[in-house]
């Protein structure tokens, strides 16, 4: 099973990204997680590119028809969904590679509640299989990229990191 993982954060040192690796490393035998924070390389979503979109943009609707589902983990800004992360998913709107994706959220913060309640309305919208749950969120503002990994190792947080995942696989394959 292949999930891909989309970091709304384009900074080297996202601890959403961080989290996302994270989901990677922890994933079991058979399962797959890639993670993707390359949204910096898409360009504006533009209509009249959309039946031939730059290498970049085919380079990630590829990724995303290739996925059996799709976790998000982003962070809030100016109380809404990064503007990075809401281009690379109008990319995706006019494809039909998203529409029964299923999609679950996964949070680096304790804040940005806006940000979830607006990409869960997005998501819902583009996906007929995006599930509110699982959902999972981690107080990670502010750590770095080791830190994240360290706090994640954690007893208490790893076992919600893995609940979330066996959660999703189950959802995104009903026969496992
Ligand atoms: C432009 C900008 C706007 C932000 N707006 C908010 C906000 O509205 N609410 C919030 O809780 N945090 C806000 N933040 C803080 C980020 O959500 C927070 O630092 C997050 O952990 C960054 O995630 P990252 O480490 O994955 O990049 C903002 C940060 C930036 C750079």
């Amino acid at each position: 099973m292949k999930i891909l993982a989309i970091s709304g954060s384009t900074r080297a040192a996202s601890t959403n990204t961080a989290l996302l690796h994270t989901l990677a490393k922890i994933a079991p035998a058979g399962v797959t997680v890639t993670v993707y924070h390359q949204l910096a390389s898409l360009p504006i979503f533009s209509a009249d590119q959309d039946a031939a979109p730059p290498p970049a943009v085919h380079t990630f609707k590829h990724m995303v028809a290739d996925a059996d589902g799709i976790v998000f983990a982003s962070p809030e800004y100016v109380r809404s969904i990064p503007g990075g992360l809401k281009n690379a998913i109008d990319w995706l709107v006019s494809g039909d590679a998203v529409i029964a994706k299923p999609m679950a959220i996964l949070h680096g913060s304790h804040r940005g509640d806006d940000m979830l309640d607006a990409l869960r309305v997005v998501l819902s919208t583009v996906s007929s299989a995006f599930s509110a749950t699982p959902f999972v969120r981690f107080a990670l503002i502010g750590k770095s990229p080791e830190h994240v990994a360290e706090l994640l190792a954690a007893p208490e947080n790893a076992v919600q990191l893995r609940a979330f995942l066996r959660s999703f696989v189950a959802l995104a394959n009903p026969n496992t």
